[in-house]
């Protein structure tokens, strides 16, 4: 039995028509080398004439390809032939397993099964019933002997353009053809990969595909090392990426490529000044790097100029579309690619949304050392499952939540992923865009969204789109909740965004403070540490006097007479710009932790009736008679600094005799409220103070 099995491998021919060497045939042939087939190769270089996908059918220059091709071979009577699509299919198994399934179908021919008609609806009625698997032909693979091959294809006299599967079809579909020719349909040929369709594993019904799913799997445990074939959608494991690597090491700045950055502000975004910080933080030399900026926002109009006024010469070219353009998204992105397409210089375009917070500086290098021709970071919404690519797709080319997409969101799998879909940031190849993608209009399709246009483009035109996760990028802003109503909208990101909150207005040793570190104690059971960034101090004074309404501190205010306020100030309170649950998410999140570490067994929910900001000045209020607090404890922010921006001021506790007289920006006092800590304000002599104050727990 296997003697014979032998003499058949020897016999083997795979048969495939590419006219162009897509990544979709590379990684056929990569399979095809991996499991020891003997394939050849047609119609390579041959202009294709066989339709495209705005024609339903086609493929007749595939007949004709064959056709010619099987004349070689009339001689040889027990040459089998696999004749085969490249661009979308990989070997699942070897070729004893594929002559085996061959001689179990008990045809001269046997052609692939498929679920669904095609192309001709019409002719369902006519195909035999099957009681279970697929009952209806596919061309896009089918196995033979030469011999019957060549009678099967004799009478084809189609264009190039004529539908391949509806001539087999008929075929078929003629029971003296179909005898003569001896026809079987088999669902079980070989394993189609079709990164287009999205196929799902678990929706095969054919076992022996699900045979080969458990020998990928086998694979992927077995031949770590050698290639890897992908399981489905994916290319997995870190051997593939290696052997394209490209380092950037050792390269001259003047050397490295140049990339064309194309930077979409396309919605109101938090934290815009950020990632301008972070673009320029890139490692990447900026002379070789142009940026275009398509910015929709009227409300981003002030970030975007003082960017580029600022910062724009460092650069080697930018160019701005504004809101006044009124240009759209999907037109803003293709103007900014076509730059770069049809700049000779350029050797890279990165595409980049404002949302996207890219902490890694390394990204761009990282990026083009995977030498791949459409690759996108991974990046997430923080502790979310929601990112930037795909695993799989619907059959109607929307989202499928693939077997992995958890384990590659969340990095417990790890490498270089081919996938449907990539969103949001990704880098692409110029080389490419003067090549397969070089028609000037990528993100239009149908009635596709933008994102989804561009993706169903890239995979029309057999450019594969990669996904690394191989390093940590960085992550999505939420958008959902962001107000443009007041001066400094991120203020109000403390719930939607947490940890850009964080980073923008907390100060940098707050987590040491917390710690124990760094925490005075200046005067008795007063504490002093750092808790806001000088941007957290400016923005809030800022805000406040955009908003302008202080109290004019004498005892008319109505909050005073309602007994609040032991003693007037100059204030304005949280909640009268409405950021009273932001302030209290504030108390809770970062002083509530650290009061229950200073002083042990208090604890707190840091409730307050009062918070507010207070403004010194010599000639409106410059200091504040003694006083207690109508608190437990207090916090006193210094919201500006001493030299600079006023002189004098200060707190002095009058029990203890204790003065702090330089306070320092952005650092609270923190300190009991009732009973010992009677305490004044001291007389600002010049220039204006700022503290932020709260009475916690009254
Ligand atoms: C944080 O603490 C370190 C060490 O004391 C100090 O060098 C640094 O300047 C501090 N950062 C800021 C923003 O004050
Ligand atoms: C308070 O302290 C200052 C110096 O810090 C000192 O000159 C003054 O005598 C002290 N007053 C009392 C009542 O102890």
């Amino acid at each position: 039995c296997t003697g014979k099995v032998t003499l058949l491998l020897k016999n083997l021919l795979v048969l495939t028509v590419a006219t162009k060497q897509t990544e979709g045939f590379q990684r056929f042939r990569r399979s095809a080398q991996f499991f020891n087939y003997k394939v050849q190769v047609l119609g390579l270089d041959e202009e294709w004439k066989g339709g495209d996908d705005k024609k339903p059918a086609g493929g007749g220059q595939k007949v004709r390809l064959l056709k010619s091709a099987l004349k070689q071979y009339v001689d040889k009577e027990d040459l089998i032939i696999l004749f085969i699509e490249s661009y979308d299919v990989l070997f699942a198994s070897g070729p004893t397993e594929l002559l085996k399934k061959f001689k179990q179908a008990k045809s001269k021919v046997v052609f692939s099964a498929e679920n669904y008609i095609y192309p001709d609806r019409k002719l369902e009625a006519k195909y035999p019933q099957v009681r279970d698997g697929k009952r209806f032909l596919g061309s896009g693979g089918f196995i033979g002997y030469a011999s019957n091959l060549k009678k099967l294809v004799e009478e084809w006299k189609g264009q190039d353009d004529d539908s391949d599967q509806l001539f087999y079809t008929n075929v078929f579909l003629d029971p003296e053809k179909r005898v003569g020719c001896v026809i079987g349909l088999s669902g079980c040929l070989l394993m189609r990969h079709e990164l287009t369709q999205g196929v799902d594993a678990k929706k095969l019904s054919c076992p022996i595909m699900c045979n080969m799913v458990n020998c990928l799997l086998q694979l992927q445990l077995n031949y770590l090392g050698n290639y890897i074939p992908q399981i489905w959608t994916f290319e997995t494991g870190c051997t593939v990426c290696d052997e394209g690597l490209r380092s950037l090491t050792g390269f001259k700045d003047e050397a490295l490529p140049m990339i064309l950055i194309g930077i979409f502000i396309e919605q109101p975004t938090p934290f815009l000044s950020q990632f301008f910080l972070r673009l320029r933080n890139l490692r990447y030399p900026k002379q070789r790097i142009q940026l275009f900026i398509h910015n929709h926002e009227q409300h981003h109009l002030m970030q975007v100029d003082s960017f580029v006024k600022e910062h724009g010469k460092e650069y080697l070219a930018v160019k701005v579309i504004g809101p006044d353009d009124e240009v759209e998204n999907a037109e803003a992105r293709n103007l900014g690619m076509d730059l770069c397409r049809k700049d000779p210089g350029c050797d890279y375009y990165f595409s980049l949304d404002a949302e996207i917070v890219l902490k890694n500086t390394e990204t761009l290098r990282i990026l083009i050392e995977q030498n791949k021709l459409v690759i996108a970071p991974l990046v997430s919404r923080h502790e979310k499952l929601w990112s930037n690519f795909w695993g799989a797709l619907s059959p109607d080319g929307y989202y499928a939540r693939s077997e992995d997409y958890v384990d590659i969101v969340q990095r417990r799998r790890v490498g270089l992923w081919n996938v449907p879909y990539i969103s949001s940031v990704y880098l692409v190849k110029a080389k490419v865009l003067r090549s397969e993608l070089d028609q000037g209009d990528l993100f239009h399709s149908g009635k596709l969204d933008t994102d989804m246009a561009f993706c169903h483009n890239v995979r029309n035109q057999g450019v594969f789109m990669y996904l690394t996760n191989r390093h940590q990028f960085g992550h999505i802003l939420s958008l959902e909740n962001y107000q443009t109503t007041h001066l400094h909208n991120d203020l109000w990101q403390i719930f939607s965004n947490p940890e850009d909150w964080r980073e923008k207005y907390i100060h940098e040793n707050y987590t040491a403070a917390l710690k124990g570190k760094l925490v005075e104690m200046p005067c008795p059971d007063v504490y002093w540490f750092p808790i806001f960034t000088d941007i957290a101090c400016d923005e809030l004074v800022e805000e406040m006097e955009h908003y302008g309404q202080w109290s004019t501190g004498d005892n008319t205010d109505s909050r005073i007479q309602g007994g609040y306020e032991n003693v007037p100030t100059i204030d304005i309170h949280m909640n009268q710009i409405g950021f009273e649950r932001e302030w209290y998410k504030f108390l809770l999140d970062y002083i509530a932790p650290i009061t229950e570490k200073l002083y042990p067994g208090y604890y707190t929910k840091t409730q307050f009736e009062l918070a507010f900001v207070v403004r010194y000045k010599p000639d409106e209020q410059p200091s504040l008679v003694p006083h207690h607090d109508a608190s437990t404890f207090t916090i006193n922010i210094a919201l500006n600094r001493v030299g600079t921006d006023y002189e004098g001021g200060g707190c002095r506790f009058l029990r203890y005799n204790c003065s702090i007289r330089a306070p320092r920006k952005g650092w609270t006092l923190m300190h009991p409220g009732r009973l010992t800590h009677y305490h004044e304000g001291l007389p600002t002599t010049k220039g204006t103070r700022y503290i932020a104050v709260s009475f916690l727990d009254p």
